[in-house]
């Protein structure tokens, strides 16, 4: 086992009741506040107009809405001149994992004098500072809202990278599943996919010694798949989208890893089709997962046995073909996403050159390594 430290600031608000008690939390931090918002759902279910009449008394309100899906570079530069120009003291988002990113960046952008976009890319500066940050969640996927991290694109350099930073953790997110009834099913389900990777990215490991995390993962991948095929029946089932939400958050918060140094596999071939093709991040997990985990039983043997465990204990496969089988069930039949890159519209990939990209510092070190050539198979495998 390895050592580790795990410590999340975040105050988790939870249930039907919570933005009552959003005033109350907020207060000590200041007066002025951004809400940062996406594209329009949150206008159109009426949520921004609720938050901002719970707002009137205590605080001045600035907004800054038109975070894109994939959030891009543009809008945090813009937000973060916005909190400098009216001298903002809160950033609070209200949306997704592309809202409640791009918040982050924001606020972590406030506070200095260079280009945001120096987090990420060049000099891949330290987030050392950041405007107190707080999250009312709408949909069940990145988990973002109780992460130090945020994943941002940028077009002129066509790369989508992550970044984080402890002073970037939300002070308090606010989980109320009912403003998640409004999700589509096509985003219920690309969420859905988002978890389950989540938790898969921690559970293929080498170090087989934490069976308490194995059983909690697990646990959890059994939780996702059951609720989320209720949740594509029922949009309004409390019980159900309650469960996704709440499994979001913990699929990524660190409670996974246990102290492991291993690195993701899935997410950064990814994040390279999101950064080209504007990708729905969770679709192209559910097209990648499957054809990964045949890639590895394929490239050594001896990954077998945990994809047998994870079948087995996850879905009741009989073995790790069927575990396989039984994911894409899951993936492509209950979710009903895309098996391939052509279904998602994307045509003619060019996977030596995106290789290339992934694997611009090295190799994948994940569950199995992954060098250029196998990313390139991989990638070949989604067309
Ligand atoms: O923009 P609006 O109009 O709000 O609509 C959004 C958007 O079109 C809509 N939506 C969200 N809540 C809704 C709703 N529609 C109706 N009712 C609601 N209650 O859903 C669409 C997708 O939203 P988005 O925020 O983009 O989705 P998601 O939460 O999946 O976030 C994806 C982004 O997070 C990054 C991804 O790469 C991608 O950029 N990730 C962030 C991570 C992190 N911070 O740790 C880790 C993840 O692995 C991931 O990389
Ligand atoms: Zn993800």
């Amino acid at each position: 086992m390895n050592d580790f430290v795990f410590h999340i600031p975040t105050k988790m608000v939870f249930g039907k009741d919570c933005l009552s008690k959003l005033n109350t939390e907020m207060k000590p931090f200041g007066s002025k506040i951004l809400i940062v918002y996406g594209g329009g759902s949150v206008i159109r279910t009426g949520l921004l107009a609720k938050i901002k009449d719970l707002l009137k008394d205590d605080f001045e309100v600035f907004e800054h809405g038109g975070i894109e899906p994939n959030p891009k570079i543009a809008s945090i530069r813009s937000g973060a001149a916005k909190c400098k120009e009216s001298c903002i003291d809160i950033v609070l988002a209200v949306g997704g994992g592309s809202v409640i990113d791009a918040s982050k960046a924001i606020a972590a952008g406030a506070c200095v004098d260079f280009d945001p976009w120096e987090f990420y890319g060049g000099p891949r500066r330290m987030i050392e500072k950041a405007l107190p940050l707080f999250t009312v969640v709408t949909m069940a996927s990145t988990g973002s809202e109780m992460t130090c991290g945020a994943v941002i694109s940028n077009d002129e350099t066509c790369e989508k990278l992550g970044r984080g930073g402890f002073p970037v953790f939300p002070k308090a997110s606010f989980l109320d599943p009912e403003l998640t009834y409004s999700v589509p099913a096509f985003q219920t389900a690309c969420g859905a996919a988002d978890i389950l990777s989540h938790v898969m990215e921690s559970y293929f490991k080498k170090d087989l010694d934490f069976c308490l995390l194995d059983r909690m993962m697990e646990g959890v991948m059994k939780t996702v798949v059951a609720n989320a095929k209720i949740a594509l029946a029922e949009p309004e089932n409390y019980e159900a989208r309650g469960n996704l939400l709440w499994a979001a958050s913990w699929a990524i918060n660190g409670l996974f890893g246990g102290g492991s140094r291993q690195v993701w596999s899935c997410h950064p071939i990814e994040h390279e089709l999101s950064a080209r093709y504007n990708m729905t991040h969770g679709l192209g997990l559910a097209v990648i997962t499957p054809k990964w985990m045949r890639y590895c039983m394929e490239a050594d043997p001896e990954t077998r046995s945990r994809f047998r465990e994870f079948g087995r204990n996850v879905f009741g496969s009989a073995d790790e073909e069927e575990a396989v089988e039984d994911l894409e069930k899951f993936l492509y039949g209950d979710l009903g996403l895309v098996t391939t890159l052509k279904g998602a519209g994307i045509e003619n990939i060019d996977a030596e050159d995106m290789a290339a990209s992934i694997c611009s510092k090295g190799s994948i070190n994940g569950y199995l390594v992954l060098d250029n050539k196998a990313v390139q198979k991989i990638l070949k495998a989604c067309i």
